[in-house]
């Protein structure tokens, strides 16, 4: 949510800042702007929509500046106008500034600067820090900060920049990501380490509380007032990971990555004998294990659909109860937990504000936390007790697809990992579900491959779609809740997912001829009366998905359409499934000429709450 870059160095910085916005166009993109510093004056260029528009507009006039901060936006406080587009200014133009986050007490903090006399000009809650700046600047920008951000509450990742100060840049976070890149007398802030990669591997990631300065000569960090060091990171991934590595779009490369990143998830994590998990990276005692009588997992959006599918595997091979709370709503109950909770917070990102402040509840409750993420030391992964990362490397498409598929990876390993620990299975019983598990990388790689062209083909009828239900029982009632959300966020196609038994009781009233409905059969128990929902679906004249095992004779018969897949144990089958759902939908939004990357509204990391 908003992405920030800043450059201090010998080069021309106009380039550096719109390929570092370009880089980071995911996390926001109503609106972008830019300021750099040249010929004493600081230039401001601002538009609303996408950074193509501002590219335009800034045209070819690049200028000498070597200093310079660019943002990105997704509006929170103001609409995405011009003037509510960042950086923001102070009265006398001096200081600009650029923000991710939400300043809580900014309507305070904007009276309170207004009877001093400063003059606002826009709607945004940002616009308090370059009065506050100018407010306490004193000939030091760092202690302006300082001084600024002991005014604040709320979120912030902020970088500023003053005519005063020529060759500085000085930045703070607290619960907004900000990444320092380390070049050779140049230096580097951005959201994202994917901003930076072409420039340099080594990063260092600012701390909550931190204040950074950063001049061409280094940087300098403080924390409570006091200079700190902060380890650096070499980053391993190359550019080409953060780039298309030429598909159409993210979200293609990312599905198509999935094997892949299911290997990175699974590497080094399966005993030899295939009997067990290794989890090193979990120092469980026997006494905490034994102790342990509750789960909870929290998320947002489809990592909360992970949650699902991993509270329902949990709860069938460990017999604990699992809760799978929305982050969101967690915060405004009172959560049952306590020591003997283990709590799994799910977040691709590490940086999402609900699941965050979820998690710190869960803390202050007594729980351990689990932190299962993909990115490298975000704020959930350094806060937990411990962190499982899913190793997916970058994922720039808004919609998740490889985040979600390595994430009820590591909640498999996870359960397996804890049935073997809990003795509630052995060795000898776990194999040969680890030894599947082992191999779904090319079962991945199979489905997507025999479905991808009838997808294709299912997709080009999609145009006119208004509606689809997506239904399953069980395992595949939690999938299809993700297949749903998939196809509404890029294809925007009304879409809901329903367990397939609830159907009766409400939904079947939308049912009228040629409304698509995609049938998950993968779990044999309930397959009889899935069976008989999609002939009751057929009966009102529904257009039926089915999606299932070869072997499942009579789906295929009573389906429009049959996606197979390759056969599996049924409890590994949401691996598989996903799949052509996330196909569907996205072949779906490429039908329609949607923005399949940056679909209206979203932002690909949340970081307000
Ligand atoms: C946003 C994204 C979703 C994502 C959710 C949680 O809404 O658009 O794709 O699932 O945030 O993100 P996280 O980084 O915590 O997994």
């Amino acid at each position: 949510m908003c992405g920030i870059i800043g450059y201090v160095g010998p080069r021309q910085v106009m380039p550096i800042l719109l390929e570092g916005l370009k880089a980071q166009e995911y996390r926001g993109y109503d609106s972008a702007g830019i300021a750099v510093l040249e010929d004493d004056a600081i230039r401001l260029i601002r538009s609303k929509g996408k950074i193509a528009v501002l590219e335009k507009k800034i045209g070819s006039a690049y200028g000498s500046a070597t200093i310079g901060i660019g943002h990105t936006r997704w509006a929170t406080h103001g609409s995405p106008t011009d003037t509510n587009s960042h950086p923001h200014l102070d009265c006398k133009n001096e200081i600009a500034v650029v923000h991710n986050g939400i300043i809580e007490n900014y309507l305070e903090l904007r009276n309170w600067l207004l009877k001093k006399g400063h003059v606002f000009a826009s709607q945004t809650d940002t616009e308090v820090l370059p009065h506050l700046l100018e407010e306490f600047y004193d000939g030091d920008l760092l202690a302006a900060m300082m001084q600024t951000v002991s005014k604040l509450h709320g979120s912030y990742a902020t970088v500023a920049l003053c005519k005063h100060d020529p060759q500085k840049l000085v930045a703070a976070r607290r619960d907004n990501p900000l990444i320092i890149g380390l070049g050779d007398g140049e230096y580097y802030f951005a959201s994202d380490m994917a901003a930076l990669i072409e420039y340099t591997r080594e990063m260092l990631i600012l701390q909550n509380g931190d204040i950074a300065e950063m001049t061409p000569d280094g940087v300098r960090v403080f924390n409570d007032g006091a200079e700190v060091e902060r380890q650096i990171q070499h980053i391993s991934w190359s550019k080409k990971a953060a780039q298309k590595g030429g598909y159409k779009h993210f979200m293609l490369k990312e599905i198509h990555e999935q094997p892949w990143a299911l290997g990175q998830t699974l590497k080094g994590r399966i005993a030899a004998d295939e009997k067990a998990v290794e989890l090193k990276e979990l120092e469980f005692s026997p006494e905490y294990l034994r102790s342990i009588d509750k789960v909870v997992m929290v998320a947002c959006g489809t990592a909360y659909h992970a949650g699902l599918v991993g509270k329902a595997i949990m709860e069938k091979l460990l017999r604990l109860p699992v809760d799978v709370e929305i982050a969101s709503e967690f915060q405004h109950k009172e959560p049952i937990i306590d020591q003997r909770t283990l709590a799994v917070v799910i977040s691709q990102s590490g940086e999402t504000i609900d699941s965050l402040y979820a998690m710190r509840e869960c803390r202050e409750r007594g729980a351990k936390i689990i932190a299962i993420c993909n990115v490298l030391d975000s704020t959930i992964a350094r806060e937990a007790d411990y962190v499982l990362y899913t190793w997916a490397g970058p994922e720039i498409a808004v919609a998740s697809t490889k985040a979600y598929i390595t994430q009820l990876m590591l909640l498999y390993m996870l359960t397996f990992y804890l049935a073997e620990q809990l003795g509630k299975m052995s060795g000898e019983q776990l194999q040969p579900l680890i030894s599947q598990l082992y191999r779904l990388p090319e079962k991945v790689e199979q489905t997507i491959t025999q479905l991808e062209a009838p997808i294709k083909r299912i997709a080009r009828g999609m145009k006119t779609w208004e509606d689809a239900f997506f239904i399953g029982r069980g395992l595949d009632y939690a999938v299809s809740l993700e297949g749903a959300l998939k196809l509404k966020e890029i294809s925007y196609i009304h879409a809901e997912a329903y367990a397939a038994g609830e159907l009766k009781h409400g939904t079947i009233a939308l049912i009228v001829p040629d409304v698509p409905v995609m049938a998950i059969c993968t779990q044999r128990e309930p397959m009889p009366r899935m069976i008989s929902n999609i002939v009751e679906l057929q009966a009102r004249g529904a257009f039926v998905v089915g999606v299932t095992w070869a072997d499942q004779k009579d789906v295929i018969k009573v389906s429009d359409k049959a996606l197979l897949l390759p056969e599996v144990d049924e409890l590994l089958a949401p691996i598989l499934t996903v799949v052509p759902l996330q196909l569907l939908a996205y072949y779906a939004a490429v039908a329609k000429k949607c923005n399949v990357d940056q679909p209206r509204n979203l932002a690909k990391s949340v970081t307000v709450l």
